[in-house]
């Protein structure tokens, strides 16, 4: 999967890309991940991207001059490629629209910043609009970073046990069930018994168990649903 991203601040990638799961899944070329400076199509001798809101107003808006030169440079109609923005004015991003994507041969990230991006690059361009949660970030940099993650770790062979990818929260659309690892007593707190009894079938019930009992008391909407 190629993730093209537009962005004003590539670097705050540098980390995230080198770490962990991502890192494994760029390494084997399950992702790809590339960066466009929108800076770089920037307009006039300063390579200006925002501007004042029209109709006055706190903030400044991105400006559709250099959003759409950078998606042309990545010759987004040409190939019809999906074209992704975050954004706090759109639906909240779920994990069965993240099993969906993470099928995408490959995509375009748009990463605002300010006050947004004119609304004309949303109506014509912008494929598919996500929010990763009700409140306000400063940028599409982190919830890019939040989709890259969750993307990259379904790719196939990123994970070294498919299985742990199935059984993740949200996955059959309930909270996972709680964990536990080595000691089996710690600060006099021991691991439920039935962890430690060898008997699978009963290990597999009391999780389904425990996923109904922590979605219900933690996110009943997950089960109205
Ligand atoms: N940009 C700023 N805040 C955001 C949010 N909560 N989700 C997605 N994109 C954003």
């Amino acid at each position: 999967m190629i993730i093209d991203v537009i962005t004003l601040f590539p670097e705050m990638f540098s980390s995230f890309l080198l770490s962990s799961i991502v890192h494994r899944a760029i390494k084997s070329a399950a992702i790809q991940v590339n960066f466009t400076q929108l800076r770089d199509f920037g307009i006039g001798k300063y390579n200006q991207v925002d501007d004042y809101p029209y109709g006055g107003g706190a903030g400044m808006v991105i400006r559709p001059e250099p959003v759409f030169q950078a998606l042309q440079s990545l010759q987004f109609q040409q190939n019809n490629r999906p074209v992704i923005f975050f954004t706090p004015q759109a639906p909240l991003i779920r994990q069965t629209d993240i099993n969906r994507l993470c099928q995408l041969d490959n995509l375009i990230i748009i990463c605002g910043h300010y006050k947004g991006i004119d609304q004309r690059i949303r109506d014509a361009y912008v494929t598919e609009e996500f929010s990763i949660g009700d409140y306000v970030l400063s940028g599409g940099e982190l919830p890019a970073m939040v989709f890259i993650d969750a993307v990259a770790r379904l790719q196939e062979n990123v994970l070294g046990d498919m299985e742990s990818a199935l059984t993740d929260s949200h996955q059959d659309g309930l909270l996972g069930a709680p964990q536990y690892t080595r000691p089996a007593v710690f600060n006099q707190m021991s691991v439920p018994d039935v962890l430690t009894s060898g008997d699978h079938k009963k290990i597999s019930a009391w999780r389904v168990n425990k996923a109904w009992e922590l979605t219900k008391k933690i996110r009943p909407d997950l089960i109205d649903e």
